[in-house]
């Protein structure tokens, strides 16, 4: 199919929930989605700052339909309360897209104890799969997106210290966060088609999307001059997050998607329209899935799959 990122298909019959649709790629998915007339959840933890973004999304999309879920994906108890709080009776497509990358030591904990990174990026994401399972199930053919991300490539996992308590390095422990959460979409693809039904678990990534080649959203992101000229040689490989965002929004909105695919930006995987790609081996290994869904489990005390 021709696809083109600024020219989307209407959405007008679709509910979607954005993770960290505040902020970064996540705004500019919120944005695109409200453009092709979806309704449109931004889950975020702050309610100031889902004010601020989705006026900035009305202010460029007049009659935009916009609410706000209280979300915070490193406090599991609070995941429930967060999913009874939203104002629908089904949702269509979850863009699992919110994150943390810490680049400094030392090793930061949530509240239950375990490592910042991977309890944002992955077991928040696990258990609010859990909790929307109703919701998507009450929809038709509705699909759940996961922002992965190529600093996936190079990390494996280390299933005995998952979260990091061994050997603790900052770039590493995202990275492996990262991969966590795709190895998670593919297993969860492959249990949702052996359950039957109609649901689906796409991947995408954003390639390299810099704040600096990023435009200006009035209180979501000033771009100076400065930034800009500075973000300037980035841009031949790079590019900014509203680009950073298309990938996710084809996985969820092209006819043609099927589960288990992985969308990227074309140009070495970092910058450009959308395509198809082909996953790395250990992002697809069934074994490493396995037990990585067992140790999920364990942590969050739920199953994604056992809801539906
Ligand atoms: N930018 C890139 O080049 C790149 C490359 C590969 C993958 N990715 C992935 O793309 C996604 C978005 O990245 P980005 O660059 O747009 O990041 P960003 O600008 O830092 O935005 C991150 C978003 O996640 C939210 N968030 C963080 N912790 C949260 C929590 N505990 N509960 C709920 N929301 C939380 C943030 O909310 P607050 O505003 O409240 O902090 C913010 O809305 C991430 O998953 C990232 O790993 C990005």
């Amino acid at each position: 199919m021709n696809w083109n990122p600024r020219r989307l298909p209407r959405a007008d019959d679709k509910n979607v929930l954005v993770t960290g649709g505040n902020a970064g790629i996540g705004y500019f998915i919120a944005e695109q989605f409200a453009a092709a007339g979806a309704v449109v959840v931004l889950g975020c933890r702050d309610p100031s700052k889902a004010a601020v973004a989705g006026a900035a999304i009305r202010a460029r999309v007049p009659g935009a339909r916009i609410h706000h879920m209280q979300l915070d994906l490193a406090d599991l108890a609070s995941l429930q309360a967060a999913v009874d709080g939203m104002p629908l009776d089904c949702l269509d497509v979850a863009v699992l897209n919110a994150g943390i990358a810490i680049d400094d030591p030392p090793r930061r904990e949530n509240t239950a104890g375990h490592e910042l990174m991977l309890a944002t990026n992955h077991l928040g994401h696990f258990a609010l799969t859990h909790r929307l399972a109703p919701l998507l199930a009450a929809a038709p053919a509705a699909r759940i997106v996961t922002m992965g991300s190529f600093a996936a490539r190079s990390e494996r996992l280390d299933l005995d210290d998952l979260q990091s308590t061994r050997s603790y390095q900052p770039k590493r422990t995202y990275g492996r966060s990262k991969l966590a959460q795709m190895i998670f979409a593919f297993e969860l693809d492959r249990r949702l088609r052996a359950a039957g039904g109609d649901l689906i678990s796409v991947l995408a990534h954003p390639g390299g999307a810099l704040d600096s080649l990023t435009p200006a959203r009035p209180g979501v992101h000033v771009r100076s001059r400065a930034s800009y000229l500075r973000g300037l040689a980035g841009g031949l490989v790079l590019q900014g997050k509203d680009a950073g965002a298309w990938s996710a929004v084809r996985a969820a909105l092209d006819p043609e998607v099927v589960g288990g695919q992985l969308w990227g930006p074309r140009v070495f995987g970092l910058r450009g329209q959308p395509r198809l790609e082909q996953p790395q081996q250990h992002m697809t290994d069934p074994e490493t899935a396995r037990q990585l869904w067992t140790a999920s489990v364990e942590l969050t005390g739920v199953d994604p799959v056992a809801a539906l």
